[in-house]
C-alpha cells in the first residue's frame, strides 16, 4: 500500500514567520511576552509556548496595569482599531500579520477610498475577516457562501470590489462571484486566496481523488484545516479529520492501495511525520 504525504502540508510561510517570531522573543530572554489570541490554531504549540511563559490575551483590556512587555500580533492580523489600541498601550508591538493578509487590508482601504463598496468572501466571525472589514471606510459586506450570495441584496448601481479570506475554498469563491455577477452586481474581483492555500487545496484534492483513505491533520478550530477536510471528503468517502495521532482510529478497507495525508497550515511537521510513520508501520 502506498502512503502519499502532500508536499504542501503543514505550516505555511505566514504561520512559520509568526511562530518563529514568538520563539525568537523567548530566546532573546524577553519577559512578559503576549500573543494577541493563540499564535496558531494548534493546542500543542500553544501549550509549549505557555510553558515557556508566553501568555495569550484576547482583548487589549487584558493588558491593563501592564507597563512592560511585548505583544505579538498573529498571522491573520487584527482590526485597525485593535492595532491602534495596542500601539497606545506603550508596550512593544511586533506585528506578525502575514504579508498576504496585509495586502488585503491595503486593497480594501484603497478601494473603499476610491468610493467602491467592498464584499469580503469569508467567514464573518473569523478574526482575519474582522480585520479585513475594519479597513473599509465605506460600505462593506461579508458573504460567507454561495448560498448567501443567492440571498445577497444591496445597491445594484454601486461598484463593488470583491476580496476573499486568504483561506477560502477556491471553488466556492468562484461559485460565489459567479452568482454575484449573474445577479447583475458590478464587481471587480481580486482573488486574495493565498498561494499556500491554493497549492495546499489543489494538491489535497488531487491526492484525495486517487486515495482509498485520506487523513487530514489540523486543529479543530482551524478554518483552513476544516476547509481542507471538506475538499478531501468530497473526493474520498473515507476521509479522517484528526488533530494528533491519538485521534486516529484508522480502518483501512481490504484492497486499499493508497492512503493520502495532508495537513492544515497550523500543523507542525513532527505531527505529520508521526502520523505518516504510524500508517507506514501499522498497515
Ligand atoms: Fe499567510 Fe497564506 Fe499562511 S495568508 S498565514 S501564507 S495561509
Amino acid at each position: 500500500m502506498e502512503v502519499v504525504v502532500a508536499e504542501h502540508a503543514g505550516f505555511c510561510f505566514g504561520v512559520t514567520k509568526a511562530v518563529d517570531t514568538v520563539y525568537e522573543q523567548i530566546s532573546n530572554k524577553k519577559t512578559n511576552i503576549y500573543t494577541f489570541g493563540p499564535i496558531i490554531h494548534n493546542e500543542i504549540v500553544v501549550s509549549d509556548l505557555e510553558n515557556k511563559g508566553v501568555k495569550v490575551i484576547e482583548d487589549v483590556s487584558d493588558l491593563k496595569g501592564v507597563s512592560e512587555g511585548t505583544v505579538i500580533i498573529r498571522s491573520h492580523g487584527v482590526t485597525k482599531e485593535t492595532h491602534r489600541a495596542l500601539e497606545e498601550t506603550g508596550l512593544e508591538i511586533i506585528d506578525a500579520t502575514c504579508p498576504f493578509v496585509k495586502r488585503i487590508h491595503r486593497i480594501v482601504e484603497e478601494e473603499s477610498e476610491k468610493g467602491k463598496s467592498i464584499i469580503v468572501v469569508g467567514s464573518k466571525s473569523h478574526p482575519e475577516v474582522e480585520g479585513i472589514v475594519s479597513y473599509a471606510n465605506g460600505p462593506v459586506y461579508v458573504v460567507e457562501s454561495p448560498e448567501m450570495a443567492e440571498k445577497f441584496s444591496a445597491d445594484r448601481n454601486a461598484d463593488y470590489t470583491v476580496v476573499s479570506q486568504t483561506t477560502f475554498n477556491k471553488n466556492k469563491f468562484q461559485e460565489t462571484i459567479e452568482i454575484l455577477h449573474n445577479y447583475g452586481y458590478n464587481i471587480n474581483i481580486v482573488n486574495t486566496i493565498c498561494n499556500a492555500t491554493d497549492e495546499r487545496q489543489t494538491e489535497a484534492e488531487e491526492i484525495a481523488s486517487r486515495a482509498d483513505v485520506m487523513i487530514v491533520i489540523g486543529g479543530a478550530h482551524s478554518s483552513n484545516s476544516r476547509k481542507l477536510y471538506e475538499i478531501c471528503a468530497a473526493r474520498c468517502d473515507r476521509t479522517y479529520f484528526i488533530q494528533t495521532l491519538d485521534d486516529l482510529k484508522l480502518e483501512i478497507p481490504d484492497g486499499a492501495r493508497l492512503v493520502g495525508i495532508t495537513a492544515g497550515a497550523s500543523t507542525p511537521k513532527n505531527i505529520i511525520e508521526e502520523v505518516q510513520k504510524h500508517v507506514r508501520t501499522n498497515f
